[in-house]
């Protein structure tokens, strides 16, 4: 099956090059477009694309053809931090936030994390797939194209597993590529309260071998932060997740300088994530590494919070990342346009430095950015055809509305 997708106002993000892996420093302002476009897709893969006028010079006879005047074709985005499984809602604790409380006041009384983790141990496996699929179905209306997935809120192996198993199913019936992460460290249940190394202890000789065992998970995180998991904690779970091939990608530096960031660059992390505590050590520490920055612009607006250091980031030479962290306590929504306005606006990327945030480094820190993450040839056809816009960097541009109007997975119409 063939499809031609022609007259494109402009082909966002395309590599005519060798493909890049990640985009680092200055590279990420660099955004490569062709104008007057033509896209052909054959099984699921990018065959070719160029101007339209190379269209004319050597024609190609699809089975389907799809007229985007006036519109663009980007990549899909790529969300490579999210919770996206989980049971209910917590706006209670939003507005408890706006009375005054911290996340950590809130966390330390039961509230957080250990509320969502009550309400997914009483869910049933299929109705924590059905409510995560919904959500899935709402991220392709908004353009995002692979999602990694956290377990997190089960805190026992049992429910740990009952999520991982619902993130297999996803993968197995979604069109979206999905990634899978353990992070049995998420925080730290009641009943172990004052004996958190039996915790740790527990996610070590229980929950890591029995998730490698049933090959549930393609990475392993810890919450590695003030009041979390310390660094030693964290070092002890990554080294054991290790011996089962699980690559880290933590949560860090979101609360404090916590040593988090040198803790995942030690363990050849693919990412750290969130890094609103980045200061000069931990940016000299990244700096060589394979370990993608991630920054999670949700999160900091909904928990209102200081911003990553961004720009001092990139200015340094450093890659950068961005995701939703879509979840029910710090980042309700799944909204990766909206990621991009916030990259604008709150941490001063250009519209190109935060466009390969959202697609390129964000498929390289799940992993994923030989299959997509930019339009280059071979790579999986995942991409969304616009509504008729006048630019690309209308897209961050005109926040809090849906810009996408048909989304592509593996070559097939959402
Ligand atoms: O990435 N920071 C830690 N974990 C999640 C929040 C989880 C929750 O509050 O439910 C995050 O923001
Ligand atoms: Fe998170």
């Amino acid at each position: 099956m063939l499809t031609l997708i022609k007259n494109i106002k402009e082909l966002v993000q395309v590599e005519t090059g060798q493909p890049k892996l990640r985009a680092m420093g200055k590279e990420m302002a660099q955004l490569e477009t062709i104008k007057n476009a033509y896209l052909a897709v054959e099984d699921g893969k990018i065959k070719a694309f160029g101007p339209m006028q190379e269209l004319g010079a050597a024609p190609i006879y699809p089975d389907r053809e799809v007229d985007a005047t006036g519109r663009m074709v980007f990549p899909s985005f790529c969300d490579s931090h999210t919770h996206l499984v989980y049971a209910g809602s917590r706006e209670i604790e939003y507005c408890d936030k706006i009375r005054g409380l911290s996340y950590e006041e809130i966390a330390r009384r039961g509230g957080g994390i250990l509320n969502s983790a009550k309400r997914v141990q009483e869910a049933s496996e299929q109705e924590l797939y059905d409510d995560a699929r919904q959500r899935l179905e709402q991220m392709i209306a908004l353009g995002s194209g692979a999602v990694e997935i956290k377990s997190g809120y089960g805190m026992t192996v049992e429910a740990e597993m009952k999520m991982l198993r619902v993130i297999r199913r996803l993968k197995e019936t979604s069109p979206l590529v999905i990634k899978s992460t353990l992070l049995g460290a998420h925080g730290v249940p009641m009943e172990y309260r004052g004996r958190q190394n039996e915790f740790v202890d527990m996610v070590i000789d229980k929950m890591i071998p029995q998730a490698a065992a049933e090959g549930l998970a393609d990475f392993i995180d810890v919450f590695c932060d003030q009041g979390f998991f310390t660094v030693e904690e964290t070092d002890r779970m990554l080294e054991a997740g290790a011996k089962y091939g699980l690559r880290p990608k933590i949560h860090a530096n979101e609360l404090a300088y916590s040593g988090g960031i040198q803790c995942a660059v030690r363990h050849n992390a693919l990412s750290c994530d969130h890094l609103e505590y980045t200061g000069d050590a931990e940016i000299e520490a990244l700096l060589g590494s394979e370990t993608m920055p991630t920054v999670l612009p949700g999160a900091a607006f909904f928990l209102n919070m200081v911003h990553a250091p961004v720009r001092k980031m990139i200015d340094a030479g450093l890659g950068v990342a961005m995701a939703s962290d879509c979840n029910p306590g710090s980042s309700p929504s799944p909204n990766m346009q909206l990621i991009l306005s916030m990259a604008c606006v709150n941490y001063r990327m250009l519209p190109e430095e935060a466009i390969n945030a959202v697609t390129l480094n964000s498929a390289y820190a799940m992993g994923v950015s030989r299959e997509v993450g930019t339009i280059a040839v071979g790579k999986s056809a995942n991409f969304f055809i616009t509504k008729p816009i006048p630019s690309y960097e209308y897209m961050p541009y005109a926040y809090g509305e849906n810009k996408v109007e048909r989304a592509f997975l593996a070559g097939q119409e959402q």
